[in-house]
């Protein structure tokens, strides 16, 4: 195993800081920006501007991050240019020396870091990597039988009768997966996303009294239903999932258990979540984004047992386009500063947070989904909490200098678009170094500002106003705690 290159920000500071690096990055981007505005100054002008607002408020969307400065310049040069399809060792294309060396040590801190049996690098997104595993467990449970059957040892061998039959039949399986009023995501089967086209999908929801997971209702589904594939995984439930139960309910009915743990990855990686809560032991198929708690590349990773192995790593081009060699490169530095000791205390610190943000916003009346939080989300009703719409507390919330985003809650009277809930997650300001006496803060700006919010009309589930006096305290609020914590404090542009 190669060992990390990247410096250890120091312990006090924020994950951002480059500490000992610091004169290095501030001079990295000075010069940077001024080649990229010799060419398009209005390219350079934007990255500077994306700083900005990113200094400017507070980040409390639970699917972002801010990466290190290493995980960001592994990104910008020329392993960007190469084309490299194939999987180490075995490429479309001569001359990949280099970007076997990245994805390879991409996948081998993976292996150490979640203990999995194999992991695949190259997925560009969550998305992609849910497809690449669906496609995976198809080509396993549907494609393989069907070609032994045949005889054949490749699909370009079959006669097209049978080349039909086996079309059809990956149309014709089915899926098992969380509703997305539950917290659910998209690709978890659902009709806008192919994943809801290529299987026929059923879904779990959650007990309509407490909001939890009920494993023995989705027993008796899994029996009924016999699905060909268990999905667990969410973008927007406050609570832990027992994969080592799913996992034996996905046993009993003969089913392929895949979790995507895209929003919780970093609290695996940070062993915050061990046992019955960490995926990787119990689920055939693990599913990952790199860019959300887990503090990476915008980027997707697949892990998976040997068994599956094979067909993972086909990935490319069964599903995806040509890897990324840059971003791999990005996604190896990331899981190398996931190893450290420093990743496990931020891990906690996410979990710290969260639950002193869902006390403080307790504490000052808001209702929230399931009454608390055991992870790094916090979803707020707030129809129950301030008479409001999803969408009327998200822009009031960002008037007051809150980033986060509405989200659906179990039995949403509003819909999935203008909804009854606000998510907000903390690793991005846990990054920041923000401690929970900050999130009690962060508690007090987001009630005050929805207590100063109305609906505009008793019509409109978008338009709203909020008491600009309000607005502006909780803007300078807001400004007071992100000066304490500065969001890579060694770039100045
Ligand atoms: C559970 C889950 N899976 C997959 C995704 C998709 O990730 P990406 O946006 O990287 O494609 C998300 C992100 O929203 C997610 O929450």
């Amino acid at each position: 195993m190669s060992q990390a290159t990247t410096t250890q920000p120091p312990s006090s500071g924020p994950a951002t800081s480059s500490g000992p690096n610091a004169a290095a990055v501030a001079s990295a981007y000075t010069s940077a920006l001024e080649v990229i505005a010799a060419v398009e100054p209005d390219v350079a002008a934007a990255i500077k501007g994306e700083l900005a607002n990113q200094r400017r408020q507070l980040k409390l969307i639970a699917s972002e991050n801010y990466a290190s400065p290493a995980v960001l310049l592994a990104m910008g040069n020329w392993l960007s240019d190469k084309y490299a399809e194939g999987v180490p060792g075995h490429r479309m294309y001569a001359g990949c020396e280099m970007v076997d060396r990245v994805e390879t040590l991409a996948a081998e801190h993976a292996k150490a870091l979640f203990g999995a049996d194999h992991a695949y690098a190259q997925p560009h997104s969550g998305i992609d990597a849910n497809l690449v595993a669906y496609w995976a467990i198809l080509a396993k449970r549907v494609e393989l039988p069907a070609l032994e059957e045949a005889g054949a040892q490749h699909v370009n061998d079959l006669p097209k009768d049978a080349w039909d039959r086996l079309r059809h039949a990956f149309n014709d399986q089915r899926m098992l997966g969380m509703s997305l009023d539950a917290g659910g995501h998209l690709t978890h089967g659902f009709r806008p996303n192919i994943s809801g086209k290529l299987f026929d999908q059923a879904s779990y929801g959650v007990d309509p009294g407490t909001g939890l997971l009920d494993y023995d209702a989705i027993a008796r589904q899994a029996r009924e239903w016999r699905p060909l594939l268990l999905v667990a995984g969410y973008s927007a439930y406050p609570r832990n999932p027992n994969f080592a139960v799913m996992a034996e309910i996905a046993e009993e009915v003969g089913a392929t258990f895949m979790v995507d743990m895209a929003h919780f990855a970093g609290l695996v990686a940070g062993k915050v979540l061990t046992g019955d809560f960490d995926p990787v032991p119990h689920a055939d198929v693990v599913t990952t984004t790199t860019h959300k708690s887990l503090r990476g590349p915008r980027g997707g990773m697949v892990l998976c047992r040997g068994e599956y192995a094979p067909f993972v790593d086909k990935g490319c081009p069964m599903v995806l386009g040509g890897p990324l060699p840059h971003v791999m490169a990005a996604k190896a530095v990331a899981l190398a500063e996931a190893r450290r000791p420093s990743f496990a205390a931020y891990a906690r610190g996410i979990v710290d947070n969260a639950r002193a943000l869902a006390e403080g916003l307790s504490r000052r009346g808001a209702k929230l989904v399931t009454g608390g939080t055991d992870n790094h989300i916090v979803l707020m009703d707030v129809g129950a909490s301030f008479g409001l719409t999803g969408r009327q507390a998200e822009s009031a919330l960002l008037d007051a200098g809150v980033v986060t985003n509405r989200n659906s809650v179990p039995a949403d009277p509003n819909g999935p678009w203008y909804t009854s809930g606000v998510r907000m997650g903390t690793p991005a300001l846990t990054t920041l170094g923000f401690g929970p006496s900050d999130l009690d803060e962060v508690a007090a700006i987001v009630t005050d500002a929805l207590r100063a919010t109305q609906p505009a009309s008793a019509t409109s589930k978008a338009k709203y106003t909020i008491d600009a006096a309000v607005a502006e305290a909780c803007r300078r609020r807001c400004a007071e705690l992100l000066a304490a914590h500065p969001l890579y404090p060694e770039i100045h542009l």
